[in-house]
C-alpha cells in the first residue's frame, strides 16, 4: 500500500505549491514511476504547478458515465467508471497525475466520491507515494474521497489566525471516519517575514516543520513558471525536501 500524503488548509496558505513541491522531492530521491499525485481541488491547479495539462478530469468522467441509459447495469457503470479514471491518469514526467474537476451544474457528489475512494484504493496499491491536495477546508474528507492518510499536513501561515485555523481543520480531521496516522502543522509563509509578528506558540498541535517566505516561487507562479523551474536550492524548496526526510525517513538528497 502507497504512503498517502494529504495537504490540507485554507486557501492560498500554499497547499498546491508545496504538494508540487513534496511530488519534486520524491521523484529527486528516486520515485519515478512511483507518485501519484491527486488533484482534489475542484479548483484544478496542481497540474499547472507541476507544468502537466490534465487528461481528462473524473468529474468530466462521472457526467459522461451517468449521462448513459438508465437501461445500463449498475455493473456497467462501475467498470465504466474504473475505465474512464484509467483514461483520467495523465502520465507526467516521472509521476501520474489525477485530477478531480469540477462537476457541472447540480449533483451529489456522493456516488461519484464512493466509486472514487473505492478506486483509489485500489489506485493506491499500484504506487509508493499519494499526494493529495486538497481544496481549502475539510469538505473533500468528509465527502471521503480517501479512506487512510498516513501523514495529513495542515499548512498555515504561522500568524494567530493561522493557528485558529488549524485546530479547526484539526477538530474536523478527528470527527472523520478516516483513519489517519499523522497529523501535523507546515508554518508556510507567503508573505515576507518582516511583515509580520510571528505568533505560533500556543499551537498544541505537531509542527512537521516551516518553509519560509521564498521570492522565487511567487516569481515563478506571477510568471506562470512551475514549481519543477526552481532552482535546486530555493530555499522554499530545500525546506520542504527537508520536511520529507524528516517524516519518511528519505535519505538526504
Ligand atoms: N513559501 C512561499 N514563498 C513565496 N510564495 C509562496 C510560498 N508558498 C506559496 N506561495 C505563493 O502563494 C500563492 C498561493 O499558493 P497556493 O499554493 O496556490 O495556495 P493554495 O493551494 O493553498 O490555495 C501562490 O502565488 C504561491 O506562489
Ligand atoms: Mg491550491
Amino acid at each position: 500500500m502507497a504512503i498517502t500524503i494529504a495537504i490540507s488548509g485554507k486557501g492560498g496558505s500554499g497547499k498546491t505549491t508545496l504538494a508540487a513541491m513534496i511530488i519534486r522531492s520524491l521523484l529527486a530521491q528516486g520515485s519515478n514511476g512511483a507518485v501519484l499525485a491527486v488533484d482534489a481541488d475542484p479548483n484544478s491547479c496542481l497540474g499547472l504547478t507541476c507544468g502537466v495539462r490534465p487528461a481528462a478530469t473524473i468529474a468530466e468522467i462521472r457526467e459522461e458515465v451517468l449521462e448513459r441509459p438508465e437501461s445500463r447495469a449498475g455493473m456497467d457503470r462501475v467498470r465504466s467508471f474504473e475505465y474512464g479514471i484509467q483514461q483520467a491518469i495523465t502520465e507526467a514526467k516521472g509521476f501520474d497525475l489525477l485530477t478531480m474537476g469540477r462537476p457541472e451544474g447540480p449533483g451529489c457528489y456522493c456516488a461519484a466520491n464512493n466509486l472514487l475512494r473505492k478506486f483509489l484504493d485500489k489506485l493506491s496499491s499500484q504506487y509508493q507515494y499519494v499526494i493529495i491536495d486538497n481544496e481549502a477546508g475539510m469538505e473533500h474528507l468528509s465527502r471521503r474521497t480517501t479512506n487512510n492518510v498516513d501523514l495529513l499536513c495542515i499548512v498555515a501561515e504561522p500568524t494567530a489566525l493561522g493557528v485558529v485555523t488549524t485546530k479547526r481543520i484539526f477538530e474536523l480531521a478527528k470527527q472523520l471516519p478516516i483513519s489517519v496516522k499523522e497529523i501535523g502543522v507546515i508554518w508556510n509563509n507567503t508573505v515576507p517575514i518582516e511583515n509580520r509578528k510571528s505568533k505560533i506558540e500556543n499551537c498544541q498541535l505537531e509542527t512537521f516543520g516551516s518553509v519560509p517566505y521564498d521570492k522565487a516561487v511567487f516569481d515563478a507562479s506571477m510568471q506562470g513558471k512551475t514549481v519543477f523551474d526552481l532552482e535546486e536550492n530555493s530555499p522554499a524548496f530545500s525546506a520542504v525536501r527537508k520536511i520529507l526526510e524528516y517524516k519518511l525517513n528519505l535519505r538526504s538528497f
